[in-house]
């Protein structure tokens, strides 16, 4: 069972892939520290965000377990995780990779924006997590002072607008519900009834209610 989690910055693709990745015993890979591996190194070495070949070149020797995750959270390397998503040669060089995981045997769950249309589009199940702009920056802006970054509400705010548009805005994989994922809008809901509720689609995708009209 492939299970992908797509959606916007902090609405909580990594909360409910982590626990459904636990629910089922399947792998879950983040696809988004793949990107943020290459903001970082890229930020890291001084390169030009638009220098598509240094940075594609970056991509495709990237070793994930070579990152301390915790540094790959920063606010500023999710904005140049998401300047350089936008490259499509960067997206190419770490397209195997993702579809490798997505093929493991037994299966697997992955997060990201394009897992559903693009890195699995067989996936049997496919959740579109998402919440207010408000909501995101409010979570984020949580998690990022609780780092000790210096920030305020306002400036997360206008980082995930700017991201949002960016990332929904890109030629190459933008991030859009696939036509064949169940929205789950979190604005209103805790962590733990977002998980109830993409434990409810999956039990729905995988043994749907009998219709009764045999
Ligand atoms: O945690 P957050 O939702 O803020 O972001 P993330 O999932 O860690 O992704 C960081 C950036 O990587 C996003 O803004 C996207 O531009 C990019 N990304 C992508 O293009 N495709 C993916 N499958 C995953 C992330
Ligand atoms: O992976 P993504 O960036 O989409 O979000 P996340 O890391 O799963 O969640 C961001 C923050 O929002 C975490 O601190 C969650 O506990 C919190 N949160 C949530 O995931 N879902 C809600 N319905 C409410 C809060």
């Amino acid at each position: 069972m492939i299970i992908a989690i797509d959606g916007p910055a902090a609405s909580g693709k990594g909360t409910v892939a982590r626990a459904l990745a636990a629910r089922f015993g399947l792998p879950h890979l983040d696809t988004g520290l793949l990107y943020r591996a290459v903001g970082f190194a890229a930020l890291t070495r001084g390169l030009d965000l638009e220098d598509a070949a240094a940075l594609a070149a970056l991509a495709a020797g990237l070793d994930l377990a070579a990152f301390d995750p915790e540094a790959l959270k920063s606010g500023p390397v999710g904005e140049a995780a998401s300047r350089v998503a936008a490259l499509p040669q960067v997206r190419a060089a770490l397209l195997k990779l993702q579809r490798d995981f997505a093929a493991r045997p037994g299966g697997a769950v992955l997060d990201g924006r394009d897992i559903g249309t693009v890195i699995a589009p067989q996936a049997e199940v496919k959740i579109f997590v998402t919440a207010s702009p408000e909501a995101r920056a409010a979570r984020r802006y949580r998690e990022l002072s609780q780092r000790g970054e210096a920030v305020s509400e306002t400036s997360v705010l206008e980082d995930i607008r700017r991201r949002d548009a960016r990332d929904s805005g890109r030629a190459s994989a933008p991030l859009v519900k696939a036509l064949d994922a169940v929205e789950l809008d979190n604005t209103a809901l805790s962590a733990a009834e977002s998980v109830a509720r993409a434990l409810e689609i999956v039990a729905a995708r995988i043994a749907p209610p009998a219709s009764g009209m045999e």
